[in-house]
């Protein structure tokens, strides 16, 4: 299978019930996954375009259902099924969906990357 040019690393961390910061898939995400494979498959960019993962915990809980994006680096938070087909269409297009954006794409508090210092 090709490596592909796009990501959805969908976590699917489970914590206990009555753990104060929840978790993902106490939210549903673990049913997400399908729902975005089942839709980049119907675009047709499953095999070879865009790829989703179920992941562990992206420390992002308090935003969950939360879904990361790469290469585009950007971290949308909220996600319900509803919001599967338009993920879908926009990481097939490589796009990203604006609204459900919480971190990265200019909205929140992501450093810039740096290069390592040349110094010795
Ligand atoms: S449990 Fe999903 S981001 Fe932490």
């Amino acid at each position: 299978m090709p490596f592909r040019k796009r990501y959805l690393f969908v976590c699917t961390n489970r914590r206990p019930d009555g753990h104060p910061k929840g978790s993902c898939a106490e939210k549903g995400s673990e049913d997400i996954v399908p729902r975005l494979k089942e839709a980049l498959a119907k675009r047709g960019v499953a095999k070879d375009i865009v790829r989703a993962c179920a992941t562990g915990c992206l420390d992002l809980c308090e935003s969950g259902i939360a879904v990361l994006q790469e290469p585009e680096h950007v971290a949308y938070g909220g996600v319900t099924a509803n919001d599967v087909d338009d993920i879908a269409d926009a990481a097939a297009q490589g796009g990203i969906v604006a609204r459900l954006v919480v971190h990265g794409a200019g909205v929140a508090d992501v450093p810039e990357a740096t290069e390592p210092s040349a110094a010795h």
